[in-house]
Formats: C-alpha cells, sequence, structure tokens
C-alpha cells in the first residue's frame, strides 16, 4: 500500500524569529505539491510563531514530557505543544537518547502522550555505526521498536524515523539496498505489533537527506517520507526534496 510521504523538517537547536521568513517558500512548496504532507519542527520557542506565519503548514516539536503537568523544570507537555499550535512531536531522537539518555520505555510514554493528544508522534530509531558493523543493525532497531512504540496505538497516529546515527549530519547514507532491508524489516516489525495498523505507519528515512539524494532515496520501497535536519534549514534545500518526494 502506497502511503502519503511525509516531508518532516527537524530544526534541531537552530532557528530564529528572522530564519521563519524560510517558512514562506516551504509552505508554497507544500501547497503546490499537495499529494505529500509537509512539516517543520522549529525550537518550541519558534512554534506558536511558526503557526501564526503559515497556519496551512504544519509545524511539530522535537520532544515532549511525557507528563501533563507537574515539577519538571524546562519541559513541555504534549497539551503545552497542542495549545502552541504543534500538530506533532518527535520523540526518542537519537541526539536525545544519547545526550538525555532516553530510554525505549521513556520514548515510549512519550508517544502515549503526545497521541492522547491528539498529535502525530514521530517515533525515532537507528543503529550505531559500531551496531551496524558488528551486523546487529536490524536486531537493534528492532528491540528499539518494541521498547518504543505503544502497541495500543492508532497507526495513523504514528510515524517512524529510521535514522541511522552514523548517518546524522555527516553526508554519508546507507545504500539503498541496505534502506530497503531496514525498511522492509521495520514494516514487519511493525505489523507483528500493531496488526493490520501497522500497515498505515509511515516510515520516514533521516540521515543526510538532501536534494542530491532525494530521489533515490524515496524512491526506496516502504520509504514514505524522510526526516530532515541540516538542508530542512534552508528552502532552497528543502523544496527540492519535497519535490522529489512528489515525482516519485
Ligand atoms: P541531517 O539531515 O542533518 O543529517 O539530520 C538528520 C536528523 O537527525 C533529522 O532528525
Amino acid at each position: 500500500m502506497a502511503l502519503r510521504k511525509l516531508i518532516a523538517g527537524n530544526w534541531k537547536m537552530n532557528g530564529s524569529l528572522d530564519g521563519l521568513s524560510e517558512l514562506d517558500a516551504i509552505a508554497e512548496a507544500a501547497a503546490t505539491h499537495s499529494a505529500v504532507d509537509v512539516a517543520i519542527c522549529p525550537p518550541a520557542t519558534l512554534i506558536a510563531v511558526a503557526v501564526a506565519r503559515q497556519p496551512g503548514l504544519a509545524i511539530g516539536a522535537q520532544d515532549c514530557h511525557s507528563a501533563a503537568t507537574g515539577a519538571h523544570t524546562g519541559c513541555l507537555s504534549a497539551q503545552m505543544l497542542a495549545e502552541a499550535g504543534a500538530k506533532m512531536a518527535i520523540v526518542g531522537h537519537s541526539e536525545r537518547r544519547t545526550d538525555n539518555h532516553e530510554s525505549d520505555a521513556e520514548v515510549r510514554a512519550k508517544a502515549v502522550a503526545v497521541i492522547n493528544q491528539g498529535l502525530t508522534a514521530i517515533i525515532c530509531v537507528g543503529e550505531s555505526a559500531a551496531q551496524r558493523d558488528a551486523g546487529d543493525a536490524v536486531a537493534v532497531v528492532t528491540q528499539q521498536l518494541d521498547g518504543s512504540v505503544p502497541v495500543e496505538a492508532d497507526g495513523a497516529r504514528i510515524v517512524i524515523a529510521y535514522e541511522p546515527v552514523w548517518a546524522i549530519g555527516t553526508g554519508r547514507t546507507p545504500s539503498t539496498a541496505d534502506v530497503a532491508e531496514m525498511h522492509s524489516a521495520i514494516r514487519a516489525r511493525l505489523m507483528a505489533l500493531l496488526g493490520e495498523g501497522g500497515a498505515a505507519v509511515r516510515i520516514l528515512y533521516g540521515g543526510s537527506v538532501k536534494p542530491s539524494n532525494a530521489t533515490e532515496l524515496m524512491a526506496v520501497a516502504d520509504v514514505d517520507g524522510a526526516l530532515v535536519g541540516g538542508a530542512s534549514l534552508k528552502a532552497a534545500d528543502f523544496v527540492p526534496i519535497i519535490a522529489a518526494a512528489a515525482s516519485i
């Protein structure tokens, strides 16, 4: 089953009020290529302003706390993100799994909070270079899925982003054969975890996606879009990726 592709930009800790002008061309491209879903996840401080600037563009968050309220200084709940206008939230990005020692169980709790708020959870998984070199990539990702995906969830409310850690920000990408193998393994695991609902989950590829490799990556079976870091900061890079996805 061909799913609508989602091209999501993760601005990480980049961007500014001035930089939001990039959203104008991105929103225009999203409207032009209406067969593809487009989203931008800016820093949380910019979510509400981004929504006000481009109400037609899906804006998301990069993380959220699993609790609704409470003594969690510096954290943001899914309710707060929804109130700011976010339509989705990334959870379990490898940078947070590493920097903030987030476990699969925490990632799952965050995903549940996001879904319960009516938002879409983009759950990130991916192996390190050492794990791939050891031949453990599929086993590692399968374990992350088992621990991070809420099995009671509606498949349409979940997106998986497969982001090999060694491909993030390095300019390196797996071969299309390796991407195909991993995405097929992820699909099989989602079907095992969610039943038929697993067929509705979009599986994004992330890690050094750019205009020059987007077409070949987006054409791989079971690649239902991309989670884009560096190349999402400028419309000049991001718009051709949207166009590439729309051309498949
Ligand atoms: P890059 O596209 O900069 O490699 O980042 C990928 C990523 O981590 C998106 O979440």
